[in-house]
């Protein structure tokens, strides 16, 4: 048994009571000021104040034994949206978006996500390995320590796969947790264009029962938006992938209201994602329904519209979580920092509130909760030191990254 104590640590963590965390208890973190944290073979065996954890220690048993000089201790990052699996970036359409030219109007010229996919038809899936594994290896270093990749940049079963390939193999030579969404659905490709039925159907008929045979996705994702997938394809399709036994979720009322935070609530999605335009009345379905918000403020930011409204959700008890979106349209970032920032100051969310979304809340959006996203004894020993004494520094200090030292499973990933 390898046993390790961290001590002389802040340490601060969501509660997890078995569910996400919502409404007043998003914000509520159990805290010790002088803590300890106690790892046997990768996996918490003690937290508590330090001078509980010490009193039955025998410190001759160690194999380590860290001082953290009072730095921070939080679980690590659990990013639950990432686009972070593509073969090119698009500096040239950020140009013309700083210029004016909306997101949806390059993708309605052909460009936008369907530039990335005709890159990724070129890639092999050696060089789609190569390039997640980058951008999973710089959100490593900036403290994530789980991530979803969805698939997308595909749109023909052949290409989905490939990029599912691709993931699965990053999945397989990162120490992090990766979750695969299948996300067949994010644009309607060239060749059906008039006819997005017929894609969804091909979708149904063909792609999910090849992901299915491979068992290579978890979830099933898809974009509803004007000019893209509409409510009434959504629930075609995420009933056909439930049916199939994947879990579902949803790109909901990301520019326009279409109600896809109330299919997600009518299709049990485990979260609806981006919601920036859901009215009252869907969040309140979605609050019902237990459905997990996954709000990405950095894409908010990067295409300069107004913020998810985060507090709202959290009045009317939808549990919130935080994402990356990172992808090379709309959000080009790996940092769940810079997510953390935006929330606490553009999005009414407290430091406290904002750490459960970045850890705890995502866990449970990737089924993960079991495992990770919370420091509680017998989950895995994923935390992060940061440079500073509490969560706030993370928005606080902003532009840079303050972690300090990142752990999966009790082993060092970075720092
Ligand atoms: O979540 N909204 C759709 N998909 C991505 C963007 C993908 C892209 O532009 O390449 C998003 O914002
Ligand atoms: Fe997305």
């Amino acid at each position: 048994m390898s046993l390790q104590l961290y001590h002389n640590a802040r340490i601060f963590s969501p509660i997890d009571t078995g569910k996400p965390s919502s409404g007043i208890n998003q914000g509520s973190l159990k805290h010790y000021q002088q803590g300890a944290l106690l790892v046997g073979n990768g996996i918490i065996e003690k937290i508590g104040p330090e001078a509980d954890i010490l009193k039955d220690l025998n410190r001759n048993d160690l194999n380590s034994d860290i001082d953290c000089g009072g730095k921070c201790l939080i679980p690590g990052f659990v990013d639950p949206h990432t686009h972070c699996c593509f073969a090119r970036l698009r500096e040239e359409e950020f140009e013309q978006r700083i210029s004016g030219t909306p997101y949806l109007e390059i993708l309605k010229q052909g460009g936008g996500i369907l530039s990335s996919v005709k890159a990724v038809s070129e890639a092999s899936v050696d060089e789609l390995y190569t390039n997640t594994l980058k951008h999973v290896a710089k959100a490593t270093s900036l403290g994530t320590t789980s991530m979803e990749i969805k698939s997308g940049y595909g749109l023909t079963t052949a290409n989905e796969l490939k990029m599912l390939e691709a993931i699965a193999r990053v999945a397989a030579n990162s120490p992090l947790d990766i979750v695969a969404t299948f996300l067949g659905a994010h644009a309607i490709p060239p060749q059906f264009k008039g006819a997005p039925d017929d894609f969804i159907t091909l979708l149904i008929e063909e792609s999910i029962p090849a992901v299915k045979a491979q068992n290579i996705a978890n979830f099933c994702d898809i974009f509803c938006e004007e000019g893209v997938f509409s409510i009434e394809q959504g629930r075609r399709l995420l009933t056909a992938a439930r049916a199939a036994g994947m879990g579902v979720k949803i790109h909901a009322d990301e520019v326009h209201d279409l109600g896809g935070a109330a299919l997600a609530a009518e299709v049990k999605a485990i979260s609806a994602d981006h919601l920036l335009a859901a009215g009252n009345e869907n969040i309140k379905a979605m609050a019902k329904a237990g459905v997990i918000a996954n709000l990405l403020p950095a894409t908010a930011y990067s295409l300069r519209k107004p913020y998810a409204r985060a507090r709202s959700m959290i009045n009317l008890n939808v549990p919130v979580a935080l994402a990356t979106d990172c992808n090379p349209g709309s959000s080009y970032t790996e940092s769940m920092q810079f997510v953390f920032g935006l929330a606490v100051l553009n999005m009414e969310m407290s430091t406290s509130e904002a750490l459960t979304a970045v850890t705890l809340n995502p866990a449970y959006s990737l089924g993960l909760a079991e495992t990770t996203g919370s420091l509680d004894v017998g989950k895995q020993a994923d935390f992060l030191l940061l440079d500073g004494e509490s969560p706030a520094i993370l928005a606080y200090h902003s532009g840079v990254s303050s972690v300090a030292e990142v752990y999966k499973k009790g082993v060092k990933v970075s720092g």
